[in-house]
């Protein structure tokens, strides 16, 4: 039986006349997916696995790529390893994180950006974020940190710069390391220099669907301390490395992992690489597109990319205001999808509402658990045309001006 109100059908709204002209509902069967990998990713791809040098600690393609991925964002050392969550791994790994330690995550993320803390035998403690970036808001950090946390895992959500300025600064005063979470966010900038270096460690994924892609999976730590780098390259391999007054010889200095990066995925991630710089243009280049497009819809907000940052726009999210009649996002992207356009909730459940996380549904994280119901994430990758992109701005603008 239905208790609640009533609900009138939905009103469709015609297109206005300002609409932009030249596509219409249905002159897109599908949109175009991402990644595209070009011919010089296979012939990469092809090369690398010709040179019967697939694997190994010194893979000169893995190296060449390692110091691609370090020269670009700035920072002295790269370590490619097989996974973005596998780098959030070792990276809270050397900095010794374990059992009793607690470590700081924003609830809104990826489940990947706080999994490792568990099989480090260590606990979340999941913050809130702020309404307008989505990004760790520096004073749940402070609010939150104790004698046991051990490191803040910050993740610049979407592509959007965290404040790096506060959140450092936060950790400075209490003596805790920063990892950054760079899975979305190569092309990022915080005052026109890369993210990667503004914390002590940071994580990069080269999942498929990322800004760049080793060809389906794929992951690097960045940093500049040579100490945590050669330990890195150590725990990617089983712990493994030379032993002193030993030429030749190698042992397990420690327990370590098999997170190696092969050179074939190498390969195909260096030549994606060299249009890293192109393919975020076109990111920001589609992200103005489809704000233009979507300026003034009531109901709406907009993504924003803080002063004196560079948002690469891995995904273009945008808010469902409650209210005005309008539908729940959920139900907007659900719309969405039926017509075509790839839009998901972002992120519908946030981390301590999981059931991985058992035990920590109680606490009250009121933005992460808004965004979860209102935020999202919209297609904006380089293989979009202006036609595709305007046909997305239709569908979500007659989405939202629905009302029920
Ligand atoms: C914020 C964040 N952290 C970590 C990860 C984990 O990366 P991967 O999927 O390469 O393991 C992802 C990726 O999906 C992510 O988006």
């Amino acid at each position: 039986m239905n208790h609640g109100r009533a609900r009138r059908p939905p009103t469709i709204p015609e297109p206005s006349p300002s609409e932009p002209k030249g596509h219409t509902l249905s002159s897109f069967q599908e949109l175009p997916r991402w990644p595209q990998l070009t011919d010089d990713d296979i012939e990469a791809a092809v090369a690398a696995l010709c040179s019967n040098r697939l694997v190994g600690q010194g893979n000169s393609t893995v190296q060449e790529f390692e110091a691609a991925l370090a020269a670009g964002q700035g920072v002295e050392h790269a370590v490619a390893v097989s996974t973005g969550t596998a780098a959030v791994h070792l990276a809270l790994h050397v900095l010794d994180v374990g059992p009793g330690d607690e470590v700081i995550v924003p609830a809104h993320t990826f489940i990947g950006s706080a999994s490792p803390v568990v099989y480090l035998g260590a606990r979340p403690v999941f913050a809130d974020v702020t309404p307008d970036t989505h990004c760790l808001d520096p004073g749940s950090v402070k609010s939150l940190i104790t004698d046991r946390t051990k490191a803040i895992v910050v993740v610049h959500i979407n592509g959007i710069a965290a404040d790096m300025a506060a959140l450092t600064a936060v950790a400075a005063e209490a003596g805790v390391p920063v990892v950054e979470d760079a899975a979305q966010a190569l092309g990022t900038e915080i005052g026109g220099r890369p993210i990667g270096g503004f914390g002590d460690l940071a994580c990069v994924s080269l999942f498929e669907q990322k800004v760049i892609t080793s060809g389906g999976e794929g992951g690097a730590v960045l940093t500049d301390n040579p100490d945590y780098a050669a330990r890195l390259r150590r725990l990617r391999s089983h712990g493994e490395g030379p032993i002193e007054g030993r030429p030749g010889m190698i042992w397990a200095h420690e327990v370590g992992y098999n997170y190696r990066l092969t050179s074939v995925q190498a390969a195909i991630g260096l030549a994606q690489h060299k249009r890293l710089g192109e393919m975020v243009e076109a990111r920001r280049r589609n992200a103005a597109r489809l704000s233009e497009r979507l300026a003034g819809v009531e109901g709406l907000e907009l993504p924003v990319e803080p002063e004196g940052t560079t948002h690469a726009f891995w995904k273009y999210a945008v808010r469902v205001a409650p209210g005005g009649g309008r539908r729940p996002a959920g139900e907007i992207a659900a719309d969405l999808r039926s017509r075509g356009v790839p839009v998901l909730l972002r992120y519908p459940f946030p981390l301590h509402k999981q059931p991985a996380f058992a035990g920590h549904e109680g606490i009250s994280l009121p933005v992460a658990e808004r965004l979860s119901q209102e935020l999202l994430a919209l297609p904006s990758h380089p293989g979009l045309t202006e036609g595709h992109l305007d046909h997305i701005a239709h569908e979500v603008r007659r989405a939202v001006a629905v009302t029920v």
